[in-house]
């Protein structure tokens, strides 16, 4: 990493995607600190404004720093043994239903130290900041005790507080019945609610709490107790939901405001109404329908014509999305659920944002972060066209030069 960035910094010439469009023509931007400062078109530009600054090239296509919200990247062991089994015929639900699956993971997360699962995190994460990304959601909910979530929860606080990115944590206590509690789910759920949520909130440890919501996890019901706890105890709230069926769980998320119901690949008219009337951000993660070679599509047409703000996120975790490439996913976002190029982009940048509450960041404007890319190509579209690493040319981190 390099970490030598002057005070003030020039790019010319340059295609600008601003979070939500691609600017007409070509720009001149200027840094200083940790904020952009300007944005002119180059028609505009006199060489006198650029006095001071450090000339940083010209040329490519910017972008806000990726926001990659949604991935469960904080976890033990791994799963190619599942992968065979699923070649093989076996299905991600029958796996998880005989002990496999979430809980296998669970498993080798309880054994692994937090110095264990940090130095596993850790390339994974680096993989993801190689790709362009600046701010990532990290979900716990693979440790299933009090003590196990927590512990996720601080290795993906250290992780944020030892690379540049921005990590943004997530409890994701509800997503599978540890065994346990096996019969018992409403008792799981009475310790989420009385013992996860307010612990992870009085340890700061948590920015939200999240829920899967489905036959093999949680009920409607459930997911709704956890998330009266959560607002009790002032966190945000989102749902992995309508994934597998449809069980009205992200209009429900979505009356109690969450920021995002993430897979909805079920999700129905009335879904999308609840959502556009709360205002949560539909989280499309195209790497899991891929993985587990799902047929039903998300309701994209629906969306977009509602102005539901679409996200595109990785979702990387050891099962359903073993994929740790965000830039593969702009791609199949396009491919599997023909959203456009642009509208991908703004789901991994300005959306990705708003679906972490973060609204303002993953834009490029005046006084935006300068969190931002340079990308080796011509136009933004190319990002989501070719699968190709190693476009990277420059990324900005809180108005740092930090790439690996
Ligand atoms: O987002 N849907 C539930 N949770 C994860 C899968 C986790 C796993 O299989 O380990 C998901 O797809
Ligand atoms: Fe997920």
């Amino acid at each position: 990493m390099s970490n030598t960035t002057p005070k003030r910094c020039l790019w010319r010439a340059i295609t600008v995607f601003d979070g939500l469009r691609t600017l007409t023509e070509p720009m001149a931007v200027i840094t200083e600190g940790t904020r952009i400062v300007s944005l002119t078109p180059m028609r505009d530009w006199d060489a006198s404004q650029g006095e001071g600054c450090m000339d940083m090239g010209q040329g490519g296509v910017m972008t806000p720093g990726l926001v990659d919200c949604h991935t469960h990247l904080v976890f033990g062991g791994e799963r190619a043994d599942e992968f065979e089994a699923r070649l093989e015929g076996a299905g991600y639900e029958e796996i998880a239903r005989r002990g496999g699956g979430i809980l296998s993971t669970v498993r080798a997360t309880r054994e692994a130290s937090e110095e264990e699962l940090f130095a596993r995190a850790r390339p994974r994460l680096e993989a993801l900041i190689d790709d362009g990304v600046t701010t990532v959601e990290i979900k716990s909910g693979y440790g299933l005790t009090v003590d196990d979530e927590l512990k996720m929860l601080r290795v993906a606080r250290r992780l944020g507080e030892t690379l540049p990115v921005r990590v943004v944590t997530t409890l994701l206590g509800a997503h599978a019945l540890p065994p346990e509690y096996q019969d018992n789910s409403d008792d799981y759920i009475t310790l989420v609610c009385e013992e996860m949520i307010p612990a992870a909130a009085a340890e700061g440890l948590a920015d939200a709490v999240d829920v899967f919501c489905e036959k093999i996890a949680f009920s409607v019901a459930q997911c709704e107790r956890v998330f009266e706890a959560a607002k009790a105890h002032g966190l945000a709230i989102k749902a992995h939901a309508e994934q597998l069926s449809n069980l009205g769980g992200s209009a429900m998320a979505a009356r109690h405001g969450a920021l995002s119901a993430d897979h909805i690949e079920y999700l129905d008219e009335a879904g999308v109404n609840a959502m556009r009337e709360a205002g949560s951000v539909a989280v499309i993660l195209p790497g899991a329908f891929y993985t587990l070679r799902e047929t039903q599509q998300p309701p994209v047409a629906s969306l977009r014509e509602a102005g539901v703000p679409m996200a595109v996120a990785t979702d990387a975790n050891p099962g359903s999305s073993p994929l740790f490439m965000p830039t593969l996913m702009l791609n199949m976002a396009c491919t599997l659920f023909r959203l456009t190029p642009q509208e991908a982009l703004a789901g991994m940048t300005a959306h990705g944002a708003t679906a972490l509450g973060l609204n303002g960041l993953g834009r490029i404007r005046e006084g935006a972060d300068a969190d931002l890319c340079i990308w080796d190509i011509d136009t933004p579209a190319a990002l989501a066209y070719a699968v190709q690493p190693g476009r990277l040319r420059q990324r900005l981190f809180g108005g740092e030069l930090a790439h690996a």
